[in-house]
């Protein structure tokens, strides 16, 4: 892509950030809808501050910084720091215009900045952007849960579970090549390198929201020998008897998603799932959940039908590759590098198209259930 055409695709995904907040209120742009995610007028201010941090830091101030630093602000704190509506929705408007004005004609000051280098800066702030747009996805849904989400739930929803379906395909020992092979690679994707790999199977779909249903019939989360000892003390704790989103009507079970609510697709990948519960349907089928090697070798083979809609809880921790150098800053991905957070594959429904694939590598504690994750199932 060229850096023009990288622009352009900037300009959609700045004007995406703005159309997804601009139907709240004030009230609603600061509200924190779910424990884990900020309130949606965060992700507007942080999406232009971004792109001024790596266009021209010396014009943001310390507030800024303060507020928009991930890293620097309790996620509580946020909504009420935030500015009022119309300044937030106005000056962001005014900011990003101008970013676009400086990157079509940059000055030789930009033009010669390291990350200006073969359009990895655009590529960095379009795929920044493009996560940020499903965070606030991710938002809409909790928000459409707080309204009651009662509409629409009278009949033609989901009443019948299914049993696992067991179509696999089979992987055949060898070493295969893992990673990014191109500068849209963030730094957890690198360096590319062959890894060894036992045979295996794995299913061409993802465990759908029937397979799911037919688990929860079965009385899944009552089974204790489905769960191990960290999932029952989650399930204890979190109290959860079907994934996050999933609304029982008169005339069966629905789904939330950012702009209301709608019958379950019986065959349409399940999500709203801890990896706790990913990991308890996978013993239930008597399956295994598989490492993220074994799913982007099956990727890349053509062998996942359905990838792309919901993201898939991998088996494995999210860790370096070796050889592994944070760039361009630690704080993207070393800092997750931390031995608490499961990496997963894929993209979901919500998913812009910048991220998707097969080398993309996304990160979250086990515990998460609203960020529209479900699972396939691997066999030895
Ligand atoms: C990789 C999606 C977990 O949203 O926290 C956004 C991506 N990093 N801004 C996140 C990210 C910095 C990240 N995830
Ligand atoms: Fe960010």
């Amino acid at each position: 892509m060229t850096d023009a055409a990288l622009t352009d695709r900037l300009r959609q995904l700045q004007r995406r950030v703005l159309s997804l907040a601009a139907p709240l209120s004030d009230a609603e742009l600061r509200r924190q809808y779910h424990p884990d995610l900020s309130p949606l007028g965060w992700h507007v201010g942080h999406t232009i501050f971004t792109e001024d941090l790596w266009l021209h830091p010396q014009t943001l101030d310390a507030a800024e910084h303060a507020l928009y630093q991930p890293q620097n602000s309790v996620k509580a704190g946020r909504g009420r720091r935030l500015p009022a509506r119309a300044a937030l929705l106005d000056e962001t408007r005014e900011r990003q215009r101008a970013n676009i004005r400086l990157l079509q004609s940059p000055p030789e000051t930009l033009a010669g900045h390291r990350l200006m280098r073969d359009g990895y800066l655009l590529k960095f702030l379009v795929q920044h952007h493009a996560q940020h747009i499903e965070t606030m996805r991710m938002v809409l849904t909790q928000r459409q849960l707080a309204l009651g989400a009662a509409h629409h739930r009278d009949g033609g929803g989901l009443e019948r579970g299914a049993a696992v379906r067991r179509d696999c395909a089979r992987i055949e020992a060898g070493a295969y090549q893992i990673g990014g092979r191109d500068n849209w690679s963030f730094d957890n994707e690198l360096p590319r390198h062959r890894r060894r790999m036992k045979t295996f199977s794995i299913r061409r779909a993802a465990v759908t929201n029937a397979e799911y249903l037919g688990f929860i019939e079965s009385g899944g989360y009552r089974n204790d020998a489905h769960w191990d000892a960290d999932g029952l003390r989650w399930r204890r704790a979190a109290a959860c008897a079907a994934p996050d989103g999933w609304l029982r009507g008169r005339g069966g079970w629905f789904e939330a998603n950012c702009d209301g609510v709608r019958p379950l697709a019986p065959g349409a990948p399940v999500r709203g799932l801890s990896h706790y519960e990913a990991r308890a349907f996978s013993r239930y089928a008597g399956a295994r959940l598989p490492c993220e090697y074994e799913w982007e070798t099956a990727c890349a083979q053509n062998c996942l039908d359905d990838h792309g809609q919901a993201w898939e809880w991998c088996a494995n921790a999210f860790h370096p590759y070796a050889g592994f150098r944070a760039f361009p800053y630690d704080e993207y991905s070393a800092a997750w590098f931390d031995g608490a957070h499961y990496t997963l594959r894929g993209a979901s429904a919500f998913s812009e198209a910048d991220c998707r694939r097969p080398s993309f590598r996304n990160f979250h504690t086990p515990g998460k259930r609203h960020i529209f994750a479900g699972l396939r199932l691997a066999f030895d």
